[in-house]
């Protein structure tokens, strides 16, 4: 298999569990066989993106629709602005949450229904599809564990939401196998790292 330079590589889950360290730990060995990597994040990895992750994170309440349709706004610009140039560049693009965030949190978790939360998804990102979703599963009980005394407006969300968005990622990791790797994030951050890189080398990209 040829060496690939563009994939498009998402990590998703639950609050708490884990995602920015492997985000981290990926780029780091992506870099070390000297791909050009492009990191970064949703809500918020545009000017754009800041200032409504502020809004939706941060600020008083917002309409369950009002809430969807920012993040998708965020994705819309995100992804026009940062992530397709990046791919076209023939950089690796991983990205922390993406268009499944926001089915499980939105259309799973607030009840706005899984099938118009991703439409409105794939209308706002014109249908990019990530190469490779990685789920980092973690029960809600423990990612209340981890956040501690910390919460954002949807990490203060009591488990049943929580647990409707873990289902959410696991149905969609079943139902397309061949796009998602699911790890446990209850095992050592090296472990899941090597497995990621295990599934990488599937596509064609060899890492030590
Ligand atoms: P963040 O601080 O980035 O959380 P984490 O470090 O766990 O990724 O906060 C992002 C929050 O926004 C998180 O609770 C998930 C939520 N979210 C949505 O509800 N919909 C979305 O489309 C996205 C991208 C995130």
């Amino acid at each position: 298999m040829t060496r690939p330079s563009a994939l498009f590589i998402v990590f998703e889950g639950g609050d708490g569990a884990g995602k920015s360290t492997q985000v981290h730990l990926l780029a780091d060995a992506l870099r070390a066989a000297e791909y050009a990597v492009t990191v970064t994040r949703q809500p918020g990895g545009t000017a754009l993106g800041r200032s409504i992750r502020d809004l939706v994170l941060h600020g008083d309440h917002v309409s369950a629709r009002a809430e969807a349709l920012l993040f998708a706004a965020d994705k819309a610009h995100h992804v026009d602005q940062l992530i397709r140039p990046a791919l076209q560049a023939g950089e690796m693009v991983i990205c922390d949450r993406y268009t499944d965030s926001s089915v499980a949190y939105q259309g799973a978790g607030r009840a706005l229904g899984a099938d118009e939360v991703q439409s409105l998804q794939m209308w706002a990102v014109a249908d990019l599809v990530p190469d490779l979703t990685v789920i980092v599963d973690i029960s809600p009980a423990e990612g209340r564990r981890r956040r501690g005394d910390t919460h954002d407006r949807l990490e203060a969300e009591e488990d049943a939401f929580h647990a409707a968005i873990r289902a959410h990622f696991l149905a969609m990791a079943a139902a397309y196998p061949q796009r998602y790797l699911v790890v446990d994030g209850m095992a050592p951050a090296e472990h899941i790292h090597e497995a990621v890189c295990a599934r990488l080398g599937t596509l064609g990209v060899h890492l030590t």
